[in-house]
C-alpha cells in the first residue's frame, strides 16, 4: 500500500515540543513578519504562520505596510526589525510589488534574525555541511524532517530535484547531497526530464505547474518516493500539486498529498528556527 506522508501527524507530535521549549525561556520569542499590500496568498501564509505561533507560546508581531510604500520607508521597516532586540526572528513575506521587487531582502536581513534560511549566512552553512551559525531554509527543512520520522533512508539514494530555486531546489539539493544522496537537479531547461524521474529513487518536484508529471514519468513497482513541493491551483480552483496525485498515487512507494504534505512542513520548520534563533540569543 502506498505510504500518504502526511505532515499532519508529526506537527501535532512537535508542536508541543516546541511549546515546552518556549515556555522554559526567559521570554517567549518574537517573530516579525513585514508584509507589504494585501496579495492574497500571502496573507493567507502570513495567517498560518501566525496561527502556529500562538500555539506554541511565541509572540507575533505583523507589520502591515501599504502597497504603495515608498523605498526608503520599507528599507527603514526592515532596519527596525533588526535593531529591535525584543524580536528574535523576521522575514518579509514575499512577493514584493514591482516598484520593490528588485530589492534582495533576503541580504538585509540580520542573519541571526533569518528564520527563513535565505541569507547567505544561511546559505554557507549548506554549502559546509555545518549549521552551527545559519538556519535551514524552510521547505527542504521540513522534507529532511519528513524523511527523518519515516525512516526513509538517503545514504546512496539516487534523488531528483526538479527546480533550481534559491529557497527550495538549490537547498534541497546541498541537503541530500549532505545526506549522502547523489543528486541530479533538474529545470525548465532539462531535456528528456522523464529519464531522471524514471531512474531515481526520490523524486522532488518543486515547479509551480499544475500536473506537471504524471503516471508516466514514474515507476509504477512501488519504489519510489515522491515529494510535491508544488501549491497550484487545479481546474475547478482546487489547491493541487505538480504532480497528478490520482495517477500516480497506487504506484508509488510513499508520496506528499497537496494540501497536507510538504506546506504545513514549512510553516513548522519556520517555527523551529524561531525557537533556535531565540536560544542562539540567549545564549544556549
Ligand atoms: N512567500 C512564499 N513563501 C515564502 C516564504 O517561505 N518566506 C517568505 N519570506 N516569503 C514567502
Amino acid at each position: 500500500m502506498t505510504n500518504l506522508l502526511l505532515a499532519k501527524p508529526l506537527i501535532e507530535d512537535t508542536l508541543p515540543k516546541l511549546k515546552d521549549l518556549c515556555s522554559q525561556m526567559s521570554s517567549p520569542p518574537k517573530m516579525r513578519v513585514i508584509l507589504v499590500g494585501e496579495n492574497q496568498a500571502s496573507v493567507t501564509y502570513v495567517k498560518h504562520k501566525e496561527k502556529q505561533c500562538e500555539k506554541i507560546g511565541a509572540l507575533f508581531d505583523l507589520v502591515k505596510l501599504p502597497l504603495d510604500i515608498s523605498r526608503d520607508d520599507f528599507l527603514q521597516e526592515i532596519e527596525k526589525l533588526n535593531s529591535d532586540n525584543s524580536i528574535h526572528g523576521g522575514f518579509v513575506q514575499l512577493p514584493l510589488p514591482k516598484h520593490l521587487s528588485d530589492i534582495d531582502t533576503t541580504e538585509l536581513i540580520a542573519p541571526e534574525k533569518d528564520v527563513d534560511g535565505f541569507g547567505v549566512e544561511s546559505f554557507i552553512g549548506l554549502i559546509k555541511n555545518n549549521y552551527e551559525r545559519g538556519f535551514i531554509p524552510c521547505t527542504p527543512k521540513g522534507i529532511m524532517t519528513l524523511f527523518e520520522t519515516e525512516n526513509i533512508d538517503l545514504t546512496g539514494k539516487k534523488a531528483t530535484v526538479i527546480g533550481r530555486s534559491l529557497i527550495v531546489g538549490k537547498p534541497m539539493a546541498l541537503l541530500l547531497q549532505n545526506a549522502g544522496a547523489t543528486v541530479t537537479m533538474c529545470h525548465s531547461r532539462t531535456r528528456n526530464l522523464k529519464e531522471h524521474t524514471l531512474s531515481a529513487d526520490i523524486i522532488i518536484s518543486a515547479v509551480g505547474k499544475t500536473k506537471f508529471l504524471n503516471a508516466d514519468y514514474f515507476q509504477k513497482d512501488q519504489s519510489q518516493v515522491l515529494i510535491d513541493v508544488g501549491m497550484n491551483r487545479d481546474e475547478e480552483n482546487k489547491l493541487c500539486g505538480d504532480i497528478d496525485f490520482e495517477s500516480v498515487k497506487d504506484n508509488v512507494k510513499a508520496i506528499t498529498p497537496v494540501p497536507g504534505g510538504v506546506g504545513p512542513m514549512t510553516v513548522l520548520s519556520l517555527m523551529e528556527n524561531l525557537v533556535l534563533a531565540k536560544q542562539r540569543q540567549e545564549g544556549k
